[in-house]
């Protein structure tokens, strides 16, 4: 390594391979080995919940973890374990009331009362076991709200520990959930009352974590450039655009990467048969196994239009619902959807399905296998985000592929670049409009390209395929904002001091 090893400490609700809601977890999971294998020394601090996977790495700690809340004290049973093929190490913190349960942000009975409690626990945990193992990191690196309090702590309880010095980055990935919670919260929490106030935690009467962790983050990220920009306008900033406007100089957007070691058709243990550039043949097994696997008429000419998402309102999956049965009486394709979430859209795709059988299907639950297998065996993926701070599906669909259909919003406009007719030029169809009439118009060129240009068609899978879309870069990124944070951090430490 050319460079001085950093001292990393990441902090999260979620981190793939071990435990998955979103693309959240890919990519903490993905930068943290990218930055292990640059020779930093990282550590990541996660909730040991029950569907966690587990490894036979896993170790207990000696001691039990002391977390030191307001007023209180709580104890964590610490496990340590390498992150499955890196060099980093996960912390996983076993606390039963807390995390012994299936679901991360929702409780056994489907309620998030508790969410404000446990994820102030996870923050006041992870700052309390470096101080447990004398391990000062130079830079805490947090992700999204759940992880808010973190630079809150940093910067107030802890500001004279050796951990004062450490600095805080804040990596927005999603800013329509923010953690709202009861100011009686803060008694939980430990934090001094005089946080709570507009220009800190307070937000519209209550206490909002997120906010408190981008107004105290030494520097702020989110997942792509243009998602930097429209966070700072009122339909992106969801309530905060005035703080990152006043924070803009120290905000800057890094697209997320791809894990190739997980997401890659050359390699992928997951597919029926691996394919590549240079041997496609094997897309076409791919092909035939997921019109299988979904009871989709098996026929290697007809294209498949694939979705693999969650089924929330970010995603305007509503706006292929709306158009289902006229694609199905236009158009000579087919539907295969992986999804969970939204009931009301749940029963919609099922409706759908059962209308148009052979051609129309959906499996309705969270799947990794079938994951891989939708871009592998899909001929477009279908993304039609009313926002996308990045998106990771459109991604391994262009690795896959299977050039995206995708709304041009977001990380959705960095990543996606568009068909030009005639050219072959592209990877995927953006199209402007949150309407289902703009969507099923481009789905229509989509499928016009596949019939009639089929050239140009093959052209689009080829330029997706042979982009690289590898972390090197980002992680080189995030070095250079650990830098800048752990410079600023300490500068104001120094002239504090003088
Ligand atoms: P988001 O994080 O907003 O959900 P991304 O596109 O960034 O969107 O990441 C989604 C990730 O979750 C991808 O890795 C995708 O494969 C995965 N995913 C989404 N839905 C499912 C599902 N039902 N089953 C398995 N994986 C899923
Ligand atoms: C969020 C966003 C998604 C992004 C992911 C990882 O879940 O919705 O766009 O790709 O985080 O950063």
């Amino acid at each position: 390594m050319d460079r001085t090893p950093l001292k990393i400490l990441m902090v999260a609700p979620e981190l793939a391979p071990l435990i998955k809601v979103g693309g959240l977890a890919d990519v903490v999971g993905a930068l943290s080995k990218a930055l292990a294998a640059k020779g930093h020394d990282v550590r990541i601090v996660i909730p040991k919940y029950a569907a966690l996977r587990h490894d036979e790495t896993e170790h207990p700690l000696d001691q039990p973890l002391v977390v030191h809340l307001g007023g209180h004290e709580a104890y964590a049973r610490v496990w340590e374990m390498r992150l499955p093929g890196s060099a980093a190490t996960c912390y996983l913190l076993e606390h039963n009331q807390f995390f012994d349960r299936a679901s991360v942000y929702v409780g056994p009975s489907g309620d998030e009362s508790d969410n404000g409690r446990r994820f102030t626990f996870l923050s006041r945990a992870a700052i309390d076991l470096c101080h447990h193992m004398s391990w000062v990191p130079d830079v805490v690196h947090c992700h999204d709200w759940t992880t808010g309090l973190v630079p809150v702590y940093l910067n107030t309880t802890e500001r004279n520990t050796p951990l004062g010095r450490a600095a805080s980055i804040m990596t927005l990935h999603n800013m329509q959930h923010q953690g709202w919670f009861p100011h009686s919260l803060l008694d939980y929490s430990g934090l001094p009352g005089s946080v709570y106030r507009a220009d800190g935690l307070e937000s519209a009467g209550e206490l909002n974590m997120l906010k408190g962790g981008i107004y105290h983050a030494t520097k702020i990220t989110t997942v792509s450039p243009t998602y930097a920009r429209e966070i700072q306008e009122p339909a992106g900033g969801c309530g905060l655009h005035q703080l990152l406007r006043y924070r803009a100089g120290d905000l800057i957007g890094v697209t997320n990467g791809v894990d190739y070691s997980e997401w890659d058709p050359a390699t992928d243990p997951l597919l029926p048969q691996n394919y590549s550039l240079e041997d496609m043949s094997g897309k076409a097994v791919c092909k035939a196994a997921l019109q299988q696997a979904f009871d989709l008429e098996v026929n290697p000419h007809i294209p498949l239009f694939t979705v693999v998402s969650r089924l929330v309102d970010q995603k305007g999956l509503d706006l292929l619902a709306a158009i289902g049965d006229r694609l199905m009486a236009t158009m000579q394709i087919q539907v295969a959807i992986l999804g969970t979430g939204d009931p009301v859209l749940e029963y919609l795709f099922r409706s759908l399905a059962e209308r148009h059988p052979g051609r129309f299907a959906a499996h309705i639950g969270f799947d990794n296998k079938l994951a891989h297998l939708l871009p592998a065996g899909g001929d477009f993926l279908v993304m039609p985000s009313r926002f996308e701070p990045c998106g990771l599906s459109q991604l391994y669909a262009m690795i896959y592929g299977a050039p995206p259909i995708v709304r041009a919003t977001g990380g959705l406009i960095d990543t996606v670049e568009p068909y030009v007719e005639g050219e072959g030029a592209g990877t995927g169809f953006p199209f402007n409009d949150a309407t289902p009439d703009a969507l099923y118009n481009t789905i229509g060129w989509a499928c016009a390209t596949y019939y009639d240009r089929p050239d140009e068609f093959i052209q689009l899978q080829q330029n997706g395929m042979s982009r690289n879309y590898a972390w090197d870069e980002s992680a080189a990124r995030y070095e250079a904002i650990y830098d800048w944070a752990i410079d600023a951090r300490r500068g104001a430490f120094s002239s504090a001091i003088e």
